[in-house]
């Protein structure tokens, strides 16, 4: 038996036309020795009856917070889970959840928990796309919800496109993965953010398109699995709790700030996006159109990740990314080299909804002991995992 055995897993059910897949869900997981509870909203019981998961799961399905016989059902179900997934999520749950409504069962049990929860998506496109939903979910992976994305298919009425609810083996995947230890307890990482900007003048400066995205999430999910993190970042983005933020603007003050502490880091993370030139001076007034164009002379920035290269210790890990328009993987395999690096994380920006600004991201991940994985594209919280997930074992890769 894997990871699920003996584990109590509460399968919240929203109301949607995806509820009917809660219960190949529910199959699954009782099928992977797991002690699941089922826990459908009133919507929900409008799409599958309550009856199909009682069969199917290790107790009763729960539908309301005061009918049965326990009187504070959802605390004993928090309480007791050891972690909670929602399959289908509705937008109405979603948004209950961030902000901490609790007026049915599932809501309250969201609240009532301290298990690792799952949110798997599911709704019409136009719903999916909105804002509202997206900010929410923004919030959520902020907080460390795992969010399992939909999929792109068809929808209920006949319509196409994306917000079909993920397949059963992503979900149970998800599970499993959050039901699984702390795996960097100990370990120090050093994770850079962010673009940074190089001063022409007090008001202009050179920079890049780079959110901080990516770098965020990979620390935060470092943290999340037990690490312990610095996050040297060009951004104001919010981070959460026990990632400790060193917030620089421009290439040589985050240079100074990774040199830092680099040397005491098991694994250095370069997700920012370091401005490779930077005016040669910087004014300390502001230039005037009626002085004429200004000749701004460049001359280059310290390439901070080939120097880590340089100053690697044996034992440290070191990760580099890539922004590829094409050639990604030749690309990618002559970064690893010439900066003497560990990983090389490589996106092509040139797809859509990958690379900077985007919530999603596709990579390459190209290491030197021969890895080579291709992550579809995810949530960058998701891709973030993925890279942790090569790091962890080979912590210690010469
Ligand atoms: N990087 C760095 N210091 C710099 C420039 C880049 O540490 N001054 C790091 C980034 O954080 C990232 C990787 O190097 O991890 C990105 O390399 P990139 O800028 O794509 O590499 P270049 O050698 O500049 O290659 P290209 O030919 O694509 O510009």
């Amino acid at each position: 038996m894997g990871r699920l055995a003996d584990r109590r897993v509460v399968l919240g059910v929203a109301g949607g036309i995806a509820a009917y897949k809660a219960v190949e869900v529910c199959r699954r997981l009782v099928d992977a020795g797991a002690h699941v509870t089922p826990v459908l909203t009133a919507a929900a019981t409008r799409f599958v009856g309550p009856l199909t998961f009682s069969a199917l799961a290790s107790e009763d399905a729960h539908v309301a917070l005061f009918d049965g016989p326990d009187a504070i059902p959802h605390t004993r179900l928090g309480q007791q889970a050891d972690v909670i997934v929602v399959a289908p999520a509705t937008a109405r749950v979603i948004a209950a959840y961030v902000a901490g409504l609790s007026d049915d069962l599932l809501t309250a049990t969201l609240l009532a928990t301290r298990a690792p929860v799952i949110i798997c998506p599911a709704m019409h496109t136009e719903m999916w796309e909105h804002p509202a939903v997206q900010d929410n979910l923004s919030v959520l992976r902020r907080r460390g919800v795992h969010i399992v994305e939909p999929e792109a298919g068809r929808l209920a009425g006949g319509d196409v496109g994306m917000g079909r609810l993920a397949d059963a083996d992503r979900i149970i995947a998800a599970v499993e993965r959050a039901l699984t230890a702390p795996d960097l307890g100990g370990l120090r990482v050093l994770v850079t953010a962010g673009g940074t900007r190089e001063p022409i003048d007090p008001v202009r400066f050179i920079g890049n398109r780079s959110s901080g995205k990516q770098g965020h999430a990979v620390a935060e999910e470092a943290a999340h699995r037990g690490a312990k993190v610095v996050l040297v970042t060009t951004t104001d983005r919010a981070t959460t709790a026990g990632v400790d933020v060193i917030r620089v603007d421009t290439a040589a003050e985050m240079a100074d700030a990774v040199f830092a502490r680099s040397e005491e880091a098991d694994v250095v993370v370069m997700a920012a996006a370091v401005a490779d030139f930077k005016p040669s001076t910087t004014r300390d007034r502001k230039i005037k159109k009626s002085d004429g164009i200004p000749e701004v002379v460049l001359e280059p920035t310290v390439d901070i990740l080939a120097e880590l290269g340089r100053r690697k210790r044996a034992g440290q890990v070191i990760v580099g990314f890539a922004a590829e328009t094409h050639d990604v993987r030749a690309n990618a395999r002559r970064k690893l080299e010439d900066k003497r690096v560990d990983l090389v994380v490589a996106n092509d920006v040139a797809e859509p909804g990958a690379g900077f600004e985007h919530d999603t991201n596709r990579v390459l991940l190209i290491g030197r002991d021969g890895t080579d994985v291709d992550v579809p594209m995810s949530d960058k919280r998701e891709v973030a995992r993925a890279i942790l997930d090569v790091v962890a074992p080979r912590k210690g890769m010469a």
